[in-house]
């Protein structure tokens, strides 16, 4: 599984931090350490969905509006 959340100024000012403590509990990995077993975790800096942050991709396909649909996140995750 790859990971990608935006940690620019948009998605943090909704909540990215608390989605990077989820996912680095959940997964037992830390962002922006490499591949690690079968997760990767990567910052990035804007996915182009400001408005609808914070955002992420899984594999991938993008999920924008995280805490809104923490079930969602933590079922992806
Ligand atoms: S700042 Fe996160 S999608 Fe733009």
């Amino acid at each position: 599984m790859t990971v990608q959340l935006c940690r620019a100024e948009a998605c943090r000012s909704m909540g990215t931090e608390a989605l990077t403590a989820h996912i680095e509990g959940h997964t037992g990995c830390k962002f922006d350490s490499g591949y690690q077993v079968d997760t990767e975790l990567e910052t990035v800096y804007c996915l182009g969905q400001c408005a609808l942050s914070p955002a992420m991709t899984i594999n991938g396909e993008l999920h924008a509006a995280c805490p809104r649909h923490a079930a969602k996140v933590r079922a992806l995750v």
